[in-house]
């Protein structure tokens, strides 16, 4: 947030524009909604704010898709655009603009933009051999590739291709980019991953980027060569300015907005966004964006969630099940922004019955209905209320909140903002244990005291309520509602949460349904497994070319496997960071081991073999991508691989010294 946009107090947050080469997932709702709530935000601190988001319908992919499915490609994308405005309304994202590249005005800039870099020599026809990854949309080198000639990126196929395109001289900007980097502390967010653009691509010197194709039609075409048109991350990326008007006749949004404040992206295109993208708009001398932020994934079973691998949850279900705001709470608080995190069935439902329904569902109604049991629906006047010294810990407490709240919103760390929140809420539940209402209740001399508590509660609830706005944007009014005032602005403003007192006597507090039903955990699971199963199996048909399939399974000697059969195996090394017995088993060690990305919890049965204190320290080898399973109750996240015979038992070890999260193939 530079000085200048405080000024103007103009805000602009994009999300990346998503292919709608099939539904979106759990996995872009989470970008989606972290990007609504900071928009929510900024609007509630006063800033004007255009909040961006859309899809990004051009591509080899979407075309191959539309055919196999006998439409056209605007047919297919036109379907599942609206699909995609369906989930952005229910999710209640409030977006501001919602961009297609195969809107006219997109059309239009890219081909200017395209022209122009052309006209200043930044553009030049050659031809390009590499291996292209279809579903990345990305040409990568052979040195590149993983093993099997797979795409680094999403591990699928790429194909050996060479045409005659147009290249984007990004050669020469390497290290004009590690110089923005460094004179912009800001730019790269979190700051480990600016390291790894600088180590991994920067300084090995940038090659010039292929920013045109003619084996395909589906996309824009290049107005001075028909045969071409703009190659996929060229169109998407100029989204963010000709979504503000540049290269049309009206720019006033474009001057009003560009420099973005923050493009937030998943981690896998922090590269385009900061690489790429950048070095474009210095080609066009145009400013660039303050701020690039790469969160992380949202993995299923220790593997990210994607479209093309098929492994996804539909958000639609879910909302409809447990409501927009408890999803939106989940995704916001489940995960430590900028790292990768799980998504299971469980740990859903258990922030919902938890957090939600136990925590403050049951903070709010308690106090309304103590509110009206004991005083009708309205607390007496100030004067005929009790303090205490207890209360001015409360009081304090809550007086930081909003400063709080607003120094994580800062970092973009919405987990860390509500768990401020919700150490208040907690605070609160306790201090209704502390100061027992209901035994206060029982003599005439308990009522000032009791009057005094009930008001600590409602004028807690009500900073609460408004802190949790961006968050969760129905919960607030519901809850407004329930204390009586609903409505008035005065007191339900982002800046009124700074004060405390405001809570008026004069309000009548009115009961309400629970905010969130506890649900039952097992029978939810069992509904949701049901509701995949019935929507199952459809992992999205893999496009590939028909001569590079390989041999079919079934065509295969029994116990024969292929090398994508033992891809889909995730082994990695990992080293082992603590380690205890299991408390009523003789078999089970629990180790935390890290992957080299993160810790994982492993429930072992190797305690006959090895004393917890042997192995810490070191390096085992880990099935990483195990569906986790229940041991002794405590859940396992992985599988160590050991050698047995006899009833002996040797855990697996690498030779040699190599990091932890090294791939083993
Ligand atoms: O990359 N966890 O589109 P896309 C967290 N069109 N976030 C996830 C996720 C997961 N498992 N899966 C997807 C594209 N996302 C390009 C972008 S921008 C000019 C062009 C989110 O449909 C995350 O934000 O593959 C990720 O970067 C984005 O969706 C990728 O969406
Ligand atoms: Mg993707």
């Amino acid at each position: 947030m530079s000085d200048n946009n405080e000024a103007k107090k103009t805000y602009y947050i994009s999300t990346p524009i998503y292919y709608p080469s099939d539904k979106l997932h759990i996995g872009h709702s989470y970008t989606t909604v972290a990007a609504d709530c900071m928009a929510r935000y900024k609007r509630l601190k006063g800033y004007d704010v255009m909040f961006l988001t859309g899809t990004d319908e051009h591509g080899l992919k979407i075309e191959k898709r539309a055919a196999a499915k006998g439409v056209t490609p605007q047919q297919y994308v036109d379907e599942i655009v609206a699909g995609i405005k369906d989930l952005w309304s229910i999710m209640d994202i409030s977006y501001d603009k919602f961009i297609r590249t195969t809107d006219d005005y997109h059309v239009r800039g890219v081909q200017k933009i395209f022209k122009e870099l052309y006209d200043r020599g930044e553009i030049y026809k050659g031809a390009y051999e590499g291996y292209y990854c279809t579903p990345c949309e990305s040409f990568w080198t052979k040195t590149q590739l993983k093993e099997g000639g797979r795409c680094p990126d999403c591990g699928g196929e790429t194909q050996l291709a060479k045409e005659e395109c147009y290249f984007f001289r990004l050669s020469k900007y390497s290290q004009r980019l590690i110089d923005y980097y460094n004179e912009h502390p800001e730019f790269i967010n979190p700051p480990a991953r600016k390291n790894e653009m600088i180590a991994n691509f920067l300084e090995k010197g940038l090659d010039d980027l292929c920013v045109s194709r003619s084996t395909f039609t589906w996309g824009i075409p290049v107005t001075f060569d028909e045969k071409h048109v703009v190659y996929v991350w060229v169109d998407a990326l100029s989204n963010y300015i000709t979504a503000l008007g540049y290269g049309s006749d009206d720019t006033s949004l474009y001057d009003k907005f560009w420099p973005c404040d923050l493009h937030l992206v998943g981690k896998e295109i922090v590269r385009f966004h900061t690489i790429i993208w950048p070095a474009m708009l210095m080609a066009l001398d145009l400013p660039l964006p303050k701020r690039v932020y790469g969160h992380g994934w949202l993995l299923l079973n220790g593997d990210k969630m994607s479209k093309s691998k098929g492994n996804v949850v539909d958000p639609v279900v879910l909302v409809d099940r447990y409501s927009s705001d408890a999803i939106r709470y989940f995704l916001l608080r489940e995960v430590p922004f900028g790292s990768d995190g799980s998504f299971t069935p469980e740990s859903l439902l258990n922030r919902i019955n938890s957090d939600l329904a136990n925590d403050l569902g049951n903070l709010v109604s308690r106090t309304v209905s103590m509110q009206l049991k004991y005083f009708g629906g309205s607390l007496p006047e100030a004067q005929n209320r009790l303090a205490a010294p207890l209360d001015d810990e409360i009081i304090d407490l809550f007086k930081g909140l909003k400063a709080r709240v607003e120094e994580q919103f800062d970092e973009l760390q919405f987990p860390l903002a509500l768990a401020e929140i919700w150490k208040c809420v907690s605070r609160l539940n306790k201090y209704i244990d502390e100061t027992a209402p209901w035994a206060l209740a029982k003599t005439e001399e308990g009522i000032p005291r009791l009057a005094q508590v009930l008001y600590v509660l409602a004028e807690g609830i009500r900073i609460i309520g408004i802190l949790l706005e961006p968050f969760m944007p129905n919960t607030p009014g519901r809850i407004f509602a329930q204390l009586g005032i609903a409505g008035n602005d005065a007191i339900i403003s982002w800046q009124s949460a700074e004060n405390w007192g405001l809570y008026p006597s004069s309000a009548v507090c009115v009961k309400g349904d629970p905010l969130f039903p506890r649900l039952d955990i097992e029978k939810e699971l069992e509904a949701l497994e049901a509701i995949k199963n019935a929507a199952a199996p459809k992992p999205a048909e893999p496009v590939k070319d028909n001569k590079q399939e390989g041999a079919k399974k079934d065509e295969l000697p029994e116990g024969v496997i292929t090398i994508d059969d033992f891809a889909k195996v995730s082994l990695k090394v990992a080293e082992v960071l603590t380690c205890e017995r299991v408390e009523g088993s003789d078999k089970l060690l629990r180790l935390t081991v890290t992957n080299g990305e993160k810790e994982k919890q492993i429930v072992s049965g190797i305690a006959k073999f090895y004393a917890p204190e042997d192995l810490p320290g070191k390096k085992v080898i880990l099935v990483d991508n195990l569906k986790p399973a229940k041991l002794k109750g405590i859940v396992s996240e992985g599988m160590l691989l050991a050698a047995t015979c006899e009833g002996n038992l040797k855990l697996l070890t690498v030779d040699g010294d190599i990091p932890a999260g090294s791939s083993i193939s």
